[in-house]
């Protein structure tokens, strides 16, 4: 009985502990914006860099809120100009590249919320329509 018992514990903890390998810790907002993104969008930084919205810069920000949260983070995540694709960070996922973004725009008068899968497949639509979009005719914004 005791060795049965001892069986059953052990088949048990083997999948959660594969699960737990396989499916890492997303990176919050703040995080992604601290490793990545500020080194572009941090206020004074890469003083040179044209058309830079700055974390913080309110007015800045307001037109580009404007646009919804879907069509913006997809128009980034894309790359604008001398926006690079993914922020330059192949490794990161769109829902944390969304989040990053997200960040930016409460600190800059905004209040996106990290994306839900609703808002992840909104993003992921807008990507799409931007992509045959370029196929057709260079970056407008
Ligand atoms: C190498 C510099 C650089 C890095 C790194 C960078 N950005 Fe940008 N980003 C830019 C520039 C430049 C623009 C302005 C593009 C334009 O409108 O010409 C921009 C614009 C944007 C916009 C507005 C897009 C639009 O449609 O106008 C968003 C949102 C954005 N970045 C998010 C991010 C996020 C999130 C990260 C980090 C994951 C990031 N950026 C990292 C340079 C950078």
């Amino acid at each position: 009985m005791k060795k049965l018992f001892a069986v059953l514990l052990v088949c048990s903890a083997v999948p959660a502990a594969v699960l737990a390998q396989t499916a890492p810790a997303l990176k919050s907002g703040e995080q992604v914006y601290r490793e990545t993104c500020m080194a572009c969008h941090g206020p004074g930084v890469n003083p040179g860099l044209p058309n830079v919205p700055r974390m913080g810069d309110k007015k800045a920000w307001s037109k580009l809120i404007a646009e919804g949260q879907h069509v913006l983070t997809a128009h980034a995540w894309v790359g604008v100009r001398a926006m690079p694709p993914k922020g330059g960070r192949n490794d990161l996922s769109l829902e944390e590249f969304a989040r990053a973004a997200a960040w930016m725009v409460r600190g800059s008068g905004g209040n996106w919320q990290d994306p839900d899968a609703r808002m992840l497949n909104r993003i992921r639509a807008e990507e799409a329509k931007r992509i045959e979009q370029l196929k057709k005719a260079p970056a407008k914004g």
